[in-house]
C-alpha cells in the first residue's frame, strides 16, 4: 500500500491543544503528518521559528510519524516538494469557513493535484486560537489546559520578559 503523507501548515505561534488534536486525528487517517510552519518575514511572531519548532517537536515527541518542518512561498509547491498531495486543516466555528474555503479554492486553482482535507475541531478547542491565547496570556490570564504545559510556561516567560524591558 502506498504511504500517505499529509501536510498540516500554519503559523503555530504558538502550537495549541487544538492544533495537536488535529495532528493526532490526522495520524488516524494518514501514515505521516508534516507540521509545516510558514516562514513569513512580513509577520512578526511572538516566538521565533526555532522556538516554534522546538515547542511542536516537544509536544509531539511520542509520535514518530510526525515531522516538523518550515516552508516559504506557495503552499501547493511545498506540498509537491514533500511528495504529498494533501493539505490538512482544522475547521472551527463558522468564522473559519469562509477563509478556509477561499484558501482551498485558491490552492486548487494553483494545483488541481493537491487536495484539501478538513477535520472539524473537537468541541473542547472550538473557541481557541493562537491569537486569543496570546491575548489572554499577555494580560496574565490563565491559559493552562489550552496549550501544553511547557508552552504555557514559555508564554509566561515571554510576557514577563516584555514587561521587564
Ligand atoms: O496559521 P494560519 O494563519 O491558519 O496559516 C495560514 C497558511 C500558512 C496555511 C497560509 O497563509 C498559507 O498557506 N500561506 C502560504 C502562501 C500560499 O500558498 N498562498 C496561496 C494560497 S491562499
Amino acid at each position: 500500500m502506498c504511504k500517505k503523507t499529509a501536510i498540516y501548515p500554519g503559523f503555530f505561534d504558538p502550537i495549541t491543544n487544538g492544533h495537536l488534536s488535529i495532528v493526532k486525528r490526522g495520524l488516524e487517517i494518514f501514515d505521516r503528518v508534516v507540521v509545516s510552519i510558514l516562514n513569513n518575514p512580513q509577520k512578526i511572531p511572538l516566538f521565533s521559528i526555532e522556538e516554534r519548532i522546538a515547542m511542536i517537536r516537544g509536544a509531539l515527541k511520542d509520535n514518530p510519524n510526525v515531522e516538523v518542518d518550515t516552508f516559504s512561498g506557495l503552499l501547493v509547491d511545498y506540498v509537491i516538494q514533500k511528495k504529498s498531495n494533501i493539505i490538512l486543516r482544522g475547521l472551527r466555528a463558522l468564522s473559519d469557513f469562509e477563509y478556509e474555503f477561499q484558501m482551498a479554492l485558491m490552492n486548487r486553482k494553483l494545483n488541481r493535484d493537491v487536495q484539501s482535507v478538513f477535520l472539524m475541531t473537537d468541541y473542547k478547542w472550538f473557541y481557541i486560537s493562537s491569537t486569543i491565547i496570546k491575548e489572554a496570556a499577555s494580560f496574565g490570564g490563565d491559559v493552562s489546559g489550552l496549550v501544553p504545559e511547557f508552552v504555557n510556561e514559555k508564554l509566561k516567560e515571554k510576557y514577563l520578559q516584555a514587561k521587564n524591558t
